[in-house]
Formats: C-alpha cells, structure tokens, sequence
C-alpha cells in the first residue's frame, strides 16, 4: 500500500522534471503536503495557473487525499487570466505568462484536466464569484505586485474558511538570502500575520503559509 509520504516524494520528483514552473521542490513539497491533509471547510483554490504544472502537484495531492484520507473527490479551482498583462519588473517578459492553449495541453497530456475547474480571470475579475466559495486551502501565486496582492489578499479575507491556509508564492526575502528583486508579496504577507486573525505557520524557500485562526 502506497502512503501519503510514498505519493509525495513520488510527485515532487516527477514535477521537478517538468518546465516550466517557478516552485523548488521543497515548495512544491509543501504544497503537496497542505492541499493533500490540511483540514479545514471548503474547496481548494490555485490563483495564477501558469502552464499548470503547480496544478499537476496539486491535483496529486488532492487524488491522494481522496485515495488515502477517504475523503469525497474535489476538484481544483484554478484561476489564470491567460494572457500578458502589462510589464514585471519593467520588462516585456513572455515567460511570465501562459495561453489557455498551453495550459490545456499540459492539464490533459498529465491526465489531471478532469479534476481542474479552470476560471480564464484576474482575482479582480473573478472576484465576486470566488467570494461568494468557501476554501480550506489557497495558493497565491498571481501578479505579485500591488495592487493585485491586496486584491488577493482580500479574496482570502473574504472566502478562506477560519482554519484554513494561503501559501503565497515568491515572498522573496532578502533577510533569508533572497538577491532576487523585491516583489510586494512579502510586505503585504508581513503586514497580514501581525493580525490577530493570521498567523505565519511555516516558511520554506519563498513560500509563505499562513493561517487564518478562527475567531
Ligand atoms: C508565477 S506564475 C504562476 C506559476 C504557477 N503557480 C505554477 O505552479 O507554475 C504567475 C501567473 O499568474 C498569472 N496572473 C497574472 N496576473 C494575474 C491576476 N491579476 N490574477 C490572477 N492571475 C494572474 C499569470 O498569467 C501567470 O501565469
């Protein structure tokens, strides 16, 4: 019998041979490990889908909580507006975004499409819909500078069960050794968890989780 470390560590291998995707593997690692047994109300969600690899691990991870934890089947809601908006770090960077054509390709060539609800959106777009779900589980990994972060912050203040958890992605730090150029991710992260209602669980590499405590 397959267990849930076995089905991890089996995941982040495989993603880690796939480009692109921006996660290292102890990223994608945490990942695997909060979508697959974090307890808490509601659904999962993935803002900024990228080419889907992060949803090839989060879909593993969601198959093995069905698999092993015996809990109903759920499907990924993942979110991506598919199309190049405006400049990152002052450059035209084609590598910073996707179509829905690539995104598909790859949802289905790893067999995980059936599992995925694709939302073609900004946050800002797609925002009162997503308010209007639950989730047990986010992972922010959209436009990484404001305004969009308070947007997606926002969302998790409106829609992120209490118990559940963000990760925000590329929460670049130069106090942990980070020399990549500063995104508003971490400020915002940083200003959050002084709340009473959120708290920083675990940091790994630049990814940040965080809580929101029930009240
Ligand atoms: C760093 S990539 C995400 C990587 C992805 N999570 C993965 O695992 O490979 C950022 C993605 O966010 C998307 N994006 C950009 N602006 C956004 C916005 N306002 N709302 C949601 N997604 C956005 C981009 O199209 C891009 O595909």
């Amino acid at each position: 019998m397959t267990t849930m470390e076995e089905m991890r560590k089996k995941t982040v291998c495989q993603a880690a041979a796939e480009p692109p995707h921006w996660e290292t593997d102890a990223e994608f690692d945490c990942l695997f490990r909060y979508f697959a047994e974090w307890e808490a109300p509601g659904l999962p969600l993935e803002i900024g889908a990228y080419y889907g690899w992060g949803d090839v691990v989060l879909v593993a991870a969601l198959r093995a909580r069905h698999e092993l934890l015996q809990v109903p089947a759920e499907k990924l809601i993942a979110l991506d507006p598919c199309e190049r908006l405006g400049e990152i770090e002052g450059m035209k960077l084609d590598h910073h975004y996707t179509n829905f054509a690539n995104w598909h390709e790859v949802l289905v060539r790893r067999g995980v499409w059936d599992w995925v609800l694709p939302v073609v959106a900004t946050t800002e777009h797609a925002f009162e819909f997503l308010a209007q779900l639950r989730y047990r589980v986010i992972f922010v990994d959209g436009d990484h500078m404001q305004p969009s972060v308070d947007i997606d912050i926002n969302l998790c203040r409106a829609a992120l069960s209490p118990g559940g958890v963000a990760l925000f992605h590329d929460c670049r730090d130069p106090a942990r050794g980070c020399t990549l150029p500063a995104y508003d991710v971490l400020p915002a992260v940083e200003k959050l968890v002084e709340e009473d209602e959120w708290e920083l669980l675990e940091t790994v590499d630049t990814l940040r989780v965080v809580r929101r405590n029930p009240i």
